[in-house]
């Protein structure tokens, strides 16, 4: 018979080596998990989360990935390659990185497209067709429902509305016509609101706006004010939006944007009054499952939220930045000083798919990474991502445990869903990319903030992070 001692190494050794953590996660290091395959074959069915659902939560929103099968727009919407979604997010970021904090007067102009053909500052925007994530809103009395992206990279909000005098490009909703809104009015361009936009035109009295995004798409219209009715309980007169009369580009069958960026025309501004400049959101962990958007301090979170400062940055005023000092692979803290991260800063983005790191520590996070992955067959590169591994013929794989280390102390350990991106079984790759030069600005995107509540509080100027948010 063992004796008492044997059992007890015994647990030791298994607490060591267990990959998952049943009993007293948080204090171990985890170094590994265990991944189920079945995580990396695409499910065709929607498996809706109940966790921060509509009916607790009254400024809540849906959240889905807008090619998933929990998509409304499921059925319409083409579904782009995995290449292109990689290559576009790349221009998206090129684009985030060359944005500067400019505010360009387009002066006057005798139509629309007199204003789109002056200078939109090329370099204020960014691709949207990555920008995965969408939310059903409503526009209007009566209301009428637009599925649109959010964006915490961006500031204004707009839909393309009647009668499109420029022109349109394919949307699944019905297009919003302002002459069927008892609600709606121009702008003033005489208006403080008016001032706010950073590319903005007048036409007569009335305020234009204009958006121009970094793959060239546009958006071009009179800069109104709306009922927006996020649920059916939480309604908001007087919402400035765009109302975009012409609209070019790569959007999807999406009727618009959300803008959830610092700036004031920001959904996040306007309604400071109502919630406070708080709110959260959890991306769904996979494409075929759902998450939420809140707003207010209401949000919900399991379990306990770790806060990093949120900094602000004259350069670029509409992003939330963060600090990143360190990052770990199996439990083992990579050789890179935080003098690398801070050089160039980072920002968390809702609409950028993979983190970007600086050259030097991703080189390290790579290295360390296919050193644990090194039983594994590896796979050609998928675009941006150059590090992929052949996972078909497994029932499970274990993959290190990749830990970001944000300013204020927090540890974000990243689970399979915020490590990996799969393209196919065969193709499984780090979610991870480098910048061009350690002096670029990093980015948290998308992929690593999925199944994570994680909640902006702008007055007290802080992020907060949480796992099992959806
Ligand atoms: C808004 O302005 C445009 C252009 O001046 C005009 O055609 C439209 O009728 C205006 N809408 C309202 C409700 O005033």
């Amino acid at each position: 018979m063992a004796s008492p001692s044997f059992y007890f190494a015994f647990f030791l050794l298994s607490l060591a080596f267990s990959s998952a953590c049943l009993l007293v996660c948080g204090e171990e290091d985890r170094t590994d998990i265990e991944v189920d395959t079945q995580f990396l074959l695409p499910n065709d069915a929607c498996s809706a989360s109940n966790k921060g659902t509509l009916s607790s939560k009254k400024a809540s929103l849906r959240v889905v990935h807008r090619q998933g099968p929990c998509s409304p727009l499921i059925g319409r919407q083409k579904r782009i390659s995995h290449e292109q979604i990689l290559i576009q997010d790349q221009a998206h970021v090129d684009s985030l990185q060359r944005r500067v904090s400019t505010t360009s007067s387009l002066g006057e102009h005798p139509n629309l497209d007199g204003l789109a053909a002056s200078a939109i500052p090329a370099r204020n925007g960014h691709s949207l067709e990555t920008a995965n994530y969408i939310v059903t809103v409503a526009f209007g009395t009566p209301k009428k429902a637009q599925t649109i992206i959010f964006d915490t990279g961006s500031d204004v909000t707009w839909v393309q509305c009647q009668p499109c005098v420029g022109s349109c490009y394919m949307q699944q909703d019905p297009l919003f016509d302002p002459s069927q809104s008892s609600t709606y009015t121009n702008t003033s361009c005489s208006s403080a609101f008016c001032d706010e936009l950073t590319a903005r035109g007048c036409s007569g009295k009335t305020c234009l706006y204009g958006v121009q995004y970094g793959d060239g798409s546009i958006t071009v219209g009179f800069y109104a004010e709306d009922t927006l009715t996020l649920s059916p309980y939480e309604v908001l007169p007087h919402f400035r939006f765009g109302c975009g009369e012409r609209n070019e580009g790569i959007f999807g069958e999406v009727a618009g944007i959300l803008g959830l960026g610092r700036g004031k025309p920001s959904l996040v501004s306007q309604t400071y009054p109502k919630y406070g400049e708080v709110f959260a959101y959890c991306l769904p962990p996979t494409e075929s499952s759902t998450g939420y958007l809140t707003f207010g301090s209401g949000y919900p979170s399991s379990t306990k939220l770790q806060y990093t400062p949120m900094l602000s940055e004259a350069r670029a005023p509409s992003f939330y930045f963060l600090t990143l000092t360190a990052i770990s692979v199996g439990g083992q803290q990579l050789p890179v000083s935080p003098a690398v991260f801070s050089k160039g800063g980072s920002i968390i983005d809702s609409g950028t798919v993979i983190t970007r790191l600086p050259p030097t520590a991703y080189a390290a996070l790579r290295s360390a990474f296919r050193q644990a992955m090194s039983v594994y067959k590896s796979a050609p590169a998928l675009s941006i991502l150059d590090t992929c591994y052949d996972l078909s013929g497994y029932d499970k794989v274990k993959i290190p445990v990749v830990a970001l280390y944000l300013g204020g102390g927090v540890k974000l350990e990243l689970g399979e869903a915020g490590t990996l991106y799969v393209a196919s079984s065969s193709q499984v790759c780090l979610a991870f990319a480098a910048n061009g030069d350690d002096s670029d600005m990093g980015i948290l995107g998308n992929v690593q903030q999925r199944g994570l509540n994680v909640v902006y509080d702008v007055p007290k100027k802080v992020i907060g992070f949480s796992y099992g948010g959806c």
